[in-house]
């Protein structure tokens, strides 16, 4: 069980492609796919916004784009979590897919270091321009999504939730394949109460059961087969 907390953080890098070093508490640095609910007074964003963990850093994490446009280095957002569920990468996972449907695979990062110490081999499953993963990382274009789930023990997503019904689609026979593996999605909505007003902005629709599951607390991250 992962304590939530509430601490204050510092902007201390922003990056190009939009991530941002933050400084904070080490009790509040989230796990892959777990996040932070994230508020600066004075902000654009008058809504807290979640942000997610991309990369180690000293004194915090780096987090995963978009950085809200009006924090800029020195920016003191208010910070809760870590919430919610995050991936969690099986320790007999040997052949990795980490499948940025329609987005960078930011988010998925936080795989990569776990997938190496475990010597599992890699696949970063995107159509996005990347440039910073390590070179034992072989990366395939999403149209080679059929072969990399046939060849996977482990398949991690992300995904927004406006394109899930998309996704069936795209995985085409190998939508069964992917339901036995051990397959994980997370799906990106709004996340601005975390919970704790039940605002229902970030409901799921599950496949098998009827109950909407709310992506703040039951995710974001979902096993695959309760989603599709
Ligand atoms: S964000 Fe409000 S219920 Fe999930």
């Amino acid at each position: 069980m992962t304590f939530m907390h509430t601490g204050s953080g510092q902007i201390t890098q922003i990056y190009l492609d939009g991530s941002a070093r933050i400084d904070c508490p080490p009790n509040l640095i989230p796990s892959p796919g777990q996040y932070l609910l994230a508020h600066a007074d004075a902000s654009d964003a008058p809504l807290p916004v979640p942000v997610f963990f991309y990369d180690s850093a000293p004194k915090g994490f780096r987090f995963a784009p978009p950085c809200p446009s009006s924090w800029t280095i020195g920016t003191k957002p208010n910070l809760r979590g870590p919430l919610g569920h995050g991936y969690s990468l099986p320790s007999t996972a040997r052949k990795v897919a980490l499948i940025a449907v329609d987005d960078v695979p930011a988010r998925l990062h936080g795989l990569v270091a776990l997938a190496m110490k475990q010597e599992a081999e890699i696949v970063v499953v995107s159509d996005a321009e990347l440039n910073e993963l390590p070179e034992v990382v072989e990366v395939q274009p999403l149209h080679a999504l059929e072969e990399v789930c046939k060849w996977a023990d482990y398949i991690a997503m992300d995904i927004d939730r406006e394109n899930l019904g998309q996704l069936k689609k795209m995985f085409g026979k190998q939508e069964q394949a992917a339901a036995v593996q051990e397959a994980q999605i997370l799906v990106r909505v709004p996340m601005p109460c975390g919970g704790v007003a039940d605002c229902g902005v970030c409901a799921v629709i599950p496949s098998v059961r009827h109950d909407w599951k709310m992506a703040c607390k039951h995710g974001p991250v979902f096993v695959y087969h309760d989603i599709k």
